[in-house]
């Protein structure tokens, strides 16, 4: 996709406002909960906290782009799902935008690992328990399949 931004723009906005991709969320533009997450180059970053410039001739995947098609999801999301890691759901996407970077990391699927690596990601509804759980799981099953 080619865009032409302002040299201010945000990733975030460029995403939201220009490319209609809302799934990445803005909670706190301070670079601190996490919710507007997404991969460029496999590599996590907060789009709140880059400027889309930064970003030029890179590939920036978002939450729209994680699912393989329109009826089916994930392996992330569908342990997400199982383990009834979300409830508003506000900071979901960017808890699975970070859980996918750790697939590159080669974060070890350890509850002790997955929780240092979502140190960057806040979630004000469901506590971390099933959040840490179906990362693991993902890990583990994304592990399998390479
Ligand atoms: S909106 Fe980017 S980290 Fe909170
Ligand atoms: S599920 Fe509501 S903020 Fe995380």
């Amino acid at each position: 996709m080619s865009l032409e931004v302002a040299p201010s723009s945000l990733l975030i906005d460029v995403l939201r406002e220009q490319c209609q991709l809302t799934g990445s969320h803005q909670g706190c533009d301070t670079a601190q909960c996490g919710a507007c997450t997404v991969l460029v180059n496999d590599k996590a970053i907060k789009s709140c906290n880059r400027l889309a410039l930064q970003c030029a001739d890179q590939t920036v995947l978002t939450i729209e782009g994680v699912a393989p098609n329109e009826q089916a999801l994930h392996v992330m999301q569908q342990c997400f799902s199982q383990h009834h890691a979300l409830q508003c759901g506000f900071c979901t996407p960017g808890f699975v935008m970070r859980a996918l970077a750790m697939v590159h990391e080669d974060v070890p699927a350890t509850p002790e690992a997955v929780r240092d690596a979502l140190s960057g990601n806040l979630c004000r509804c469901t506590g971390y328990e099933g959040i840490v759980e179906a990362i693991c799981e993902a890990l583990a099953l994304l592990r399998l399949e390479r």
